[in-house]
């Protein structure tokens, strides 16, 4: 049975619109009210407003990120697929994120044999020495950007001393990986996608021969460890550990140094919250769960639909269809959060959609919160008095939700 659904176009959902990207959380209410399942015609993609669908949708195993272990492109109705961008393809090609059961399970169990929440935890006092050298800098000025002056050259070199990759090399990497995002937006125009075909074909030759280095003279850093890992005789193969490296290094930094700007915006924007956190009533790392949920850096993820008979939100979805799960929405769906449009630091809710679930849930989420608890305690303890002094603006995407600077006075 297909139901009509509503159309969220007519509700205001305008994701290539900067009026609509600057403020989207009354539109979210409205398709929310609407219903739980909206189609939006022109990417012919069926949108999930509420928290209990998407929390289902993300388990939901007759639903996938690729469908081309199960179905060709012809079966999908699918155009021929789209090959003038080949280096992004290649650096795609193995990435967790495009994987399904039985390549995603057995790639991402040797990566979770690296990547594990001890070998996280154990960076605790690298993380917080990062973190605070960033400071340094910046607090000694009049008013800094929280994003390009603390949260990008933070979280690169982070990303970079766990994986190995020479700090030096920060810069570049954080060139390829906006370069490269892009591709994930709704609407990236032709000359976009040849700058991200370009970054991703430099990206791969630049890890390529980083892993060449490594597998000479291995170090005590995850790329060598990526090189190394086995399990019951399985290895990663060459093209495996680039595609892993490049998402690692693009998902390590995007989503938090996003959820640093979204996330002290909101809080700035509340002095009475940014109030508990100072005096204590109310911990870095609860104060971020907040941040995640209220203003997520990540706002959309898509699934096919692989089998016949899946159904969401009273709605039946046929096989080769598509869902668009609006985490931004759920995460202010008022049957799950009392109170959701209200920026409550002190709510304890870490069961928000921000990092996702199911198969694909966020290999890194240990990391980020570390890192972002760590910024939350420091710029608590070291500048109590940050205000933000210019009116933050969002980029222009959707998909990736990020403020373009976040300039901030400490004093
Ligand atoms: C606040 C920061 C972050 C947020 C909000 C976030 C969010 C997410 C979400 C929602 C997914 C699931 C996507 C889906 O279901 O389709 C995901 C997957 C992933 N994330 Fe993160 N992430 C963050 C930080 C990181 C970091 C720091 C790393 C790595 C160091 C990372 C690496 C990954 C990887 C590799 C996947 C793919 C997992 C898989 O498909 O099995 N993320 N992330």
């Amino acid at each position: 049975m297909t139901a009509t659904v509503p159309d969220p176009v007519a509700l205001g959902f305008a994701p290539t619109d900067p009026t609509f990207i600057a403020h989207p959380y009354p539109v979210f209410d409205a398709l929310r009210a609407a219903g739980a399942v909206l189609h939006f015609e022109p990417r012919d993609l069926f949108l999930l407003t509420r928290f209990a669908d998407v929390h289902a949708a993300l388990r939901d195993r007759r639903l996938g990120r690729a469908y081309d272990h199960r179905y060709t492109a012809e079966e999908f109705g699918n155009p021929i697929p789209d090959d003038r961008w080949p280096r992004f393809d290649e650096s795609e090609r193995w990435s967790l994120l495009n994987l399904e059961p039985p390549d995603h399970t057995r790639i991402r169990r040797l990566i979770t044999k690296v990547f594990t929440a001890r070998a996280i935890a154990g960076l605790r006092s690298r993380v917080s020495d990062i973190s605070s050298a960033q400071l340094d800098k910046c607090l000694g000025r009049d008013d800094f950007d929280l994003i390009a002056d603390y949260a990008q050259p933070y979280s690169v070199t982070v990303i970079c001393t766990l994986l190995g990759v020479p700090i030096e090399d920060g810069p570049r990497l954080l060139a390829w990986s906006h370069a490269i995002v892009k591709m994930y937006e709704f609407a990236t125009p032709d000359r976009e996608r040849t700058q991200a075909d370009h970054a991703a074909g430099e990206f791969i030759d630049y890890v390529r021969a980083l892993i060449g280095r490594r597998r000479e003279s291995p170090r005590d850093d995850l790329i060598s460890e990526l090189v190394g890992v086995a399990d019951a005789g399985d290895r990663l193969t060459e093209d495996e550990i680039i595609c892993t490296v490049i998402v690692l290094l693009n998902a390590g930094h995007e989503a938090t140094v996003n959820t640093v700007g979204n996330g002290m915006k909101a809080m700035l924007g509340h002095p009475d919250q940014w109030a508990r956190v100072l005096a204590g009533e109310v911990e870095p790392l609860t104060a971020v769960e907040e941040m995640l949920r209220f203003d997520p850096p990540l706002q959309l993820f898509e699934r096919w639909v692989l089998d016949d008979g899946v159904s969401f939100g009273g709605r039946t979805f046929r096989v080769g269809e598509r869902i668009g799960m609006m985490f931004g929405s759920a995460n202010r769906d008022p049957a799950r959060f009392p109170a959701a449009g209200t920026f409550d630091v002190g709510r304890g809710d870490a069961t928000h959609i921000g990092f996702g679930g199911g198969v694909h849930f966020c290999i890194g989420a240990p990391l980020a919160r570390l890192e972002l608890e760590v910024t939350v305690g420091q710029l608590r303890d070291r500048a109590p008095d940050l205000q933000v002094i210019e009116e933050p603006e969002y980029q222009p995407y959707f998909v990736i939700r990020g403020l373009t600077a976040l300039q901030v006075s400490a004093h």
